[in-house]
């Protein structure tokens, strides 16, 4: 099969790799889409120290079942389906509890780190477990069904922050995830959606998204424009997509008293923590990683379109393309959202 294979860092080449077969339990997956993430962005040069060349990259994916392992008794070749970007043991004390994403034993497809190195998506064929496949509607396109690891981020951090019904919610970042945590945040039941960026075009997709009002500021200047809006309460819940020190200020100092910061940026390894800030007004700081479980309500919110994301796709290219998609993506080129690979183009998987 033609994968597109780390070879060494910044080296991405097409090559001809053998292909995966399938474990008791395991199932192959004819690879249609699989999105580039910022992470294997930031993995391809070897500053995350998470995508060890040599490894084929790719967790974002969604494909048709080519076959099927011992043990395999859901699904059948020729199923349309997605998987998780984690793979969990499910059975350790986390998983036994529901929370997937913060397994023991947990790996990443198409991640490389030391301790494992998993084969992605960017592939013609990929293997994973059955335990993390969904079965994909017909309504949904490959395309748009690679986005559904992305958008089960967005819904697992608003799950974690709780919310009850008609809440002000500040969103800190459009990019990829602030789009979707804007769009998440609305079908979880807030009532109005403050998007800030400082970047224009982004908050231009974040007003098509459904954002109420729209912030080209950041620091002081944004905490003082969030506490106008909010007649000097502040929001109930700030979101932070971004993860600098900057926005993370942002968002303690613009959620009211009681309220939540839900960190979902990671940019930075460390920031620096306004202690009296957060105690004294009793703010909960809630971090959130991946999802755990929300898979199919992502795609029960992408097929009735309360979640929407063909804008957010700038561009489908055939694996081919992969290297230089790559380099426009690592040289920061502007106004790029995602960028899906198509590795199997047979007639089967072009819907
Ligand atoms: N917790 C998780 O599970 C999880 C999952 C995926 C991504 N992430 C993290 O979420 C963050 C966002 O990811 P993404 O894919 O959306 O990245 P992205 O690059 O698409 O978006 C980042 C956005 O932040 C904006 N920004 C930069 N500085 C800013 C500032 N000072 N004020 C306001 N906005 C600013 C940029 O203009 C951009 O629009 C990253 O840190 C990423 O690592 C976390
Ligand atoms: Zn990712
Ligand atoms: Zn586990």
């Amino acid at each position: 099969m033609k994968a597109l294979l780390l070879s060494a860092y910044k080296k991405l080449e097409v090559t001809e790799m053998p292909r995966p077969v399938p474990g008791p339990e395991e199932v192959v997956v004819q690879v249609a889409a699989c999105g580039i993430c910022g992470s294997d962005v930031h993995g391809y040069d070897g500053t995350s120290g998470r995508r060890i060349p040599p490894i084929v990259m790719g967790h974002e994916a969604a494909g048709v079942i080519a076959e099927v392992g011992v043990g395999v008794s859901s699904f059948k070749p020729g199923d349309r389906v997605t998987f998780d970007s984690t793979v969990y043991c499910g059975e350790c004390d986390y998983c036994r509890n529901g929370q997937v994403n913060l397994c023991d034993f947990r790996q990443v497809v198409g991640v490389s780190c030391g301790d494992y190195r998993r084969a992605g998506a960017f592939a013609e064929y990929v293997v994973v477990p059955q335990r993390i496949l969904y079965k994909l509607p017909d309504a949904l396109s490959f395309p748009e069904a690679a986005m559904l690891e992305a958008v089960s981020v967005a819904l697992h951090a608003v799950r974690l922050s709780e919310f009850k019904g008609g809440e002000t919610v500040l969103v800190i970042g459009a990019g990829m995830i602030g789009l979707l945590t804007l769009q998440a945040a609305r079908a979880g039941g807030a009532s109005r959606v403050i998007v800030a960026d400082v970047d224009a075009t982004r908050l231009k997709m974040a007003k098509e998204m459904g954002a109420d009002e729209v912030l080209e500021l950041s620091g002081a200047e944004l905490v003082t424009e969030v506490m106008r809006l909010t007649a000097g309460k502040g929001v109930d819940v700030a979101l932070e997509a971004v993860g600098r020190n900057e926005t993370v200020f942002g968002a303690i100092d613009s959620v009211r008293k009681g309220g939540t910061v839900t960190l979902i940026g990671n940019i930075s390894p460390e920031v620096t923590l306004p202690l009296q800030k957060v105690v004294t007004r009793q703010i909960r700081l809630q971090g959130t990683a991946a999802s755990a479980g929300e898979y199919p309500q992502a795609i029960d919110l992408m097929t009735s379109g309360k979640i929407r994301v063909k804008s957010l796709i700038t561009a489908v290219a055939p694996l081919s393309d992969g290297p230089q998609w790559f380099e426009r993506l690592y040289a920061r080129e502007p106004n790029l959202m995602k960028v899906v690979l198509a590795p199997s183009q047979t007639s089967e998987v072009s819907r």
